[in-house]
């Protein structure tokens, strides 16, 4: 069980809903709306609620209003910061457009209980790897480099290194290299966290945590070179970010 104690900044991940315009639709075997009203009924009865919930993208399967809609309708009475990144299947433009108020942020950054989260924007247009273009490198750069002594932990929808399956490595991150050269530059980066890999992972890079968490619908099989889809339920992760640094963290899939 997790440490949890109010002075910690306590994140609800979730990722990779796939909702539709339709609220019925099916995805690979489960009625992606249900699963996750699910998964956020199920992380609401924690004892400790979440202090922001971070959303790694493909908030949507198919980019529409009623799709972001929906996504809104179940988080918006939540009254905690909702922090969205696009993935894939987003349109940025719909997304944004809908999701433009509290508690709901697009990109950016934000900031609490001493610690800094990045939200960096992967999506690249036509293609499903995800690309961090000039603008994007460059603000993480100037953003770490000015608060040298913040703990930070960055947020994308794109895996920035292999996961072990070769058709998602196919579609990863396409300049992790670029995204590294950054972050090893800058010791108070303490984490990365994404999403679209669909299966939870936990592991280290020199200091650094890097972490990816199931999907709010269905998961991947790990370790399979062509796309499967996993027995397992839908899941979602928590993250205690403590003051000194440390990232405790739990994956949690439905019962
Ligand atoms: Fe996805």
């Amino acid at each position: 069980m997790l440490s949890a104690t109010p002075s910690n900044l306590r994140l609800l991940h979730i990722t990779d809903p796939h909702l539709h315009s339709d609220a019925e639709s099916r995805m690979h075997g489960v009625v992606t709306f249900d699963t996750f009203r699910a998964v956020i009924q199920q992380a609401m009865l924690n004892t400790q609620p979440p202090d922001a919930i971070i959303a790694t993208g493909d908030l949507t399967h198919d980019g529409t209003v009623a799709g972001y809609r929906l996504f809104q309708s179940v988080l918006a009475p939540l009254n905690t910061p909702v922090l969205c990144i696009p993935g894939n299947h987003d349109a940025p433009n719909i997304m944004t457009s809908v999701l433009n108020d509290a508690p709901f942020q697009v990109n950016g950054l934000y900031r609490a209980h001493g610690w800094l989260l990045i939200m960096l924007n992967s999506f690249s247009d036509g293609i499903v790897a995800g690309h961090l273009g000039p603008a994007e490198l460059e603000r993480l750069h100037n953003t770490l480099h000015g608060n040298p002594s913040t703990p930070a932990l960055i947020c994308l929808h794109h895996h920035p290194l292999p996961i072990g399956s070769r058709w998602l490595d196919d579609i990863a991150l396409q300049n992790p290299d670029e995204l590294f050269a950054i972050i090893d530059a800058a010791p108070q980066v303490c984490g990365v966290l994404w999403g679209h890999v669909h299966q939870a992972s936990d592991r280290q890079r020199n200091d650094i945590r890097l972490i990816s968490s199931p999907s709010t619908c269905s998961q991947f099989r790990p370790n399979s070179d062509n796309f499967a889809i996993d027995t397992r339920p839908p899941g979602f992760r928590w993250l205690d970010l403590l003051a000194d640094g440390t990232i405790e963290t739990e994956a949690i899939w439905l019962d």
